[in-house]
């Protein structure tokens, strides 16, 4: 039990990785708090995983959200150790076609949402003055850009950035800040990203998951379980000493 006594806040966690982490966490004796936009669906997340779990309904692009759920949580478990910056949105076009309203959309959840859920668990923290854990949710995407993709590579090229600049601040009250930058994961995530690329690269629906999947060195598509380890690890005090470091777990693939 690597996180027992420990309590977490998981943004995004409805369904995909961010419920895969939550329910590793409560298997490692933690107890979570999942929010989500949707608020039906983190509701049905949580109550699927017992007790130890809560649902919070949480849009990270506002801030008296932003403020209401962490409050609750913080009131509900009596402390917050661990936030996970998972919820994010993907989109896909041209440049010549990307429209503001999806700049927008994409920068207001992925990069000023992780930046201020960040805000909301370090002042608690700081006040409480006994450090904590902060993973923001990178990408692959975010290392280099992707020609059909690039206001989603922007927004995480800059949830790596923001999180060497809230790590190099942080530390200094005891707080980790690092990030995971996954690959190619199975789920509902990935299926839209197919849709677009069905779209503009006029592929069969499926085509494009396959050919990138059959790409990953390790042989396939990684999956939210393949990424638990890392997400448990940079909460365990084994973590202390890693500062403001973007992790691939990836399947070799942004390598390759
Ligand atoms: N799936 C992949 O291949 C992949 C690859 C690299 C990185 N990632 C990253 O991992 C994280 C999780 O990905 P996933 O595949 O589980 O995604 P997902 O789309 O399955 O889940 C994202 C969750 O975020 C929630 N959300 C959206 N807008 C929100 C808002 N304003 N406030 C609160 N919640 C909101 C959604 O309701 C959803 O439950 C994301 O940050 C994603 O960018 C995923």
């Amino acid at each position: 039990m690597r996180l027992q006594g420990k309590t977490a806040l998981i943004t995004g966690a409805a369904r995909g990785i961010g419920l895969e982490f939550a329910r590793a966490y409560i298997a490692e004796g933690a107890r979570v708090a999942l929010a989500d936009i949707n608020a039906g669906a983190v509701a049905q997340a949580a109550q699927s995983l017992g007790p130890q779990a809560i649902g919070l309904h949480l849009d990270v692009t506002r801030q008296d959200s932003i403020d209401a759920a962490f409050g609750s949580a913080i009131a509900q478990m009596g402390q917050l150790d661990i936030l996970i910056n998972n919820a994010a949105l993907f989109s896909a076009a041209p440049i010549a076609e990307v429209s503001r309203a999806d700049y927008d959309r994409l920068f207001a959840v992925n990069v000023a949402g992780t930046l201020f859920c960040t805000q909301a668990a370090a002042r608690h923290m700081i006040d409480r003055g006994q450090g904590g854990t902060i993973i923001n949710m990178a990408s692959q995407a975010g290392r280099r850009g992707e020609g059909l993709v690039s206001v989603y590579c922007a927004t995480k090229a800059a949830v790596i950035s923001l999180t060497q600049s809230a790590g190099l601040n942080l530390i200094a009250h005891g707080i980790n800040v690092n990030a995971i930058a996954p690959g190619v994961v199975e789920g509902a995530h990935w299926d839209g990203v197919d849709a677009f690329f069905a779209k503009y690269e006029g592929k069969a629906p499926g085509q494009k998951k396959a050919e990138v999947g059959a790409a990953v060195p390790f042989g396939r598509m990684g999956t939210a379980a393949d990424l638990t380890g890392m997400a448990i690890f940079l909460a365990t005090a084994e973590a202390k000493y890693i500062v403001a470091q973007c992790f691939g777990v990836d399947g070799g693939n942004w390598m390759a």
